[in-house]
């Protein structure tokens, strides 16, 4: 088992923003949940430390009611990686085994690919690993310098990078595993003498090699996974990547997908082969949608979605917390929210959940038993339950339970004035 410290103390400047940088979402998961959540599914870390300074207080909060095992670590001020990654030393004064650090924005990191990098590194037996990617264009990430018989030798910023070194198309990807006990004493180490008068994680290498240790480095094959964040172009490019990430798993796994640019589905939706999803549907959080279904187009999952089998969500149709069993339609115009809904139900046109009293603040729930029709613009106002096969008809007002297959008219009645329209005119 290893321990992580993640960094997630720098302010972000560029996001221009009033929410600090890992705190921003994609599929309304924060950046520092998706690394977490990374570290923690390797099943190889017993224990997270997240090094916090910028906006602390609501990272902190973020942090107790989200991941309330992680612990935060103030960091003020913030004066570089190096010296974020030393806020952890007294929590960790005695311990022996490996840490690993990662950057507090990369996303779309995987939990295979950190898991590999752990093996990686216990494996070799290094006493220091490096993540590194292949970047066409490296910009501003820090370059991997390595010796002529490619082992590393220290990793330059590219602030700091003379116009050799800034030809290496190799870098950093601000993820590190290291030997703590051997490791720990570079940081007493660091200095400030760079171009942004930081303290530099990065020069814990020159450090490990001057002393004798092993350094290494893991290349990753795709490199998108250590895309980092630093803007909002940035951070909707980590969505579509991460999107386009997922649409290839589902499409690989035969689910039938028709224009992969206007589709968006979390990663933490499940869906069955031979589903069927139309062009710019929305899907979002945690649900799972069985096979044979139909979605969209227009159709937006909000979730806590549970579709059986055959089910058909049609355009602007918004689901929410709820369970429908299989061949039940709801096809046009409709909202679904903290609702059971049973099979061979049809949802008609229009048909709205009144789930949110807005007196109370209360949601309550609808339960919609098998074989029930909804006619066409009806409210069901939560909490209410439709027994089994019962029909209501269009512009029904549910307010309170309807028993089996009984017929709930809300309806006045159709008046016809005969040749009313005529009189009218003379
Ligand atoms: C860092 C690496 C660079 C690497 C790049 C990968 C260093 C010196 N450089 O550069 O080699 O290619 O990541 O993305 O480490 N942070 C703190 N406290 C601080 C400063 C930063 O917690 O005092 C956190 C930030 O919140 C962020 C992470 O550390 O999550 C990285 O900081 P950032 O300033 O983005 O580093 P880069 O310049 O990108
Ligand atoms: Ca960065």
């Amino acid at each position: 088992m290893v321990k992580s410290i993640i960094m997630a103390a720098g302010k972000g400047t560029r996001m221009k923003s009033d929410t600090p940088k890992v705190l921003h979402t994609i599929f309304e998961k924060t950046l520092l949940g998706y690394v977490l959540d990374a570290v923690n599914k390797t099943g190889l870390c017993d224990e997270n430390f997240v090094i916090v300074g910028h906006q602390a207080e609501r990272v902190e909060e973020y942090l107790k009611d989200n991941y309330p095992f992680a612990k935060p670590v103030l960091q003020s001020p913030q004066l570089g990686t190096g010296h974020a990654v030393s806020m952890a030393i007294p929590y960790l004064k005695d311990y022996t085994g490996e840490v690993i650090i990662l950057n507090g924005d990369i996303p779309l990191i995987t939990a295979d690919s950190v898991k590999e990098f752990i093996e990686f590194h216990t494996s070799t037996g290094a006493d220091l690993t490096v993540m590194s990617a292949l970047f066409e264009e490296p910009g501003n990430l820090g370059r991997i310098v390595r010796n002529k018989d490619g082992s590393l030798d220290s990793i330059v910023e590219a602030k700091d990078a003379n116009s050799e070194q800034k030809e290496i198309k190799e870098i950093n990807a601000g993820v590190y595993c290291l030997n703590w006990e051997k490791i720990m004493p570079a940081f007493a180490n660091l200095k400030t003498n760079n171009a942004q008068g930081e303290y530099y994680l990065t020069d814990i290498i020159k450090w490990a090699n001057e002393n004798g240790l092993k350094a290494n480095v893991y290349t990753l094959k795709d490199k998108n996974e250590i895309y980092g964040i630093n803007s909002k172009v940035e951070l909707a490019e980590a969505a579509r990547l991460l999107n386009s990430r997922t649409i290839t798993k589902h499409l690989t796994n035969g689910v039938e997908i028709i224009d992969p640019a206007t589709t968006w589905i979390s990663p933490e939706t499940e869906i069955g082969a031979d589903t069927v999803i139309y062009p710019s549907c929305y899907i979002n959080g945690k649900n799972k949608i069985g096979s044979h279904c139909k979605i969209g187009p227009f159709a937006h999952l909000r979730g806590g979605v549970i579709l059986e089998d055959y089910v058909k969500i049609g355009n602007f149709v918004e689901v929410k917390k709820t369970t429908i069993k299989s061949h039940t339609n709801a096809c046009h115009l409709t909202y679904l929210g903290d609702s059971e809904i049973g099979a061979n139900v049809n949802v008609g046109a229009g048909t709205i959940t009144a789930n949110f009293n807005p007196l109370t603040r209360e949601k309550s729930k609808t339960v919609i038993k098998d074989n029930v029709k909804i006619g066409s613009n009806s409210v069901i106002v939560a909490p209410v339950t439709i027994e089994e096969g019962a029909n209501i008809g269009a512009v029904g007002v549910i307010t309170k339970d309807v028993p089996a297959w009984a017929l709930a008219i809300t309806r006045s009645p159709l008046k016809v004035l005969e040749n009313w329209v005529k009189r009218k005119l003379h």
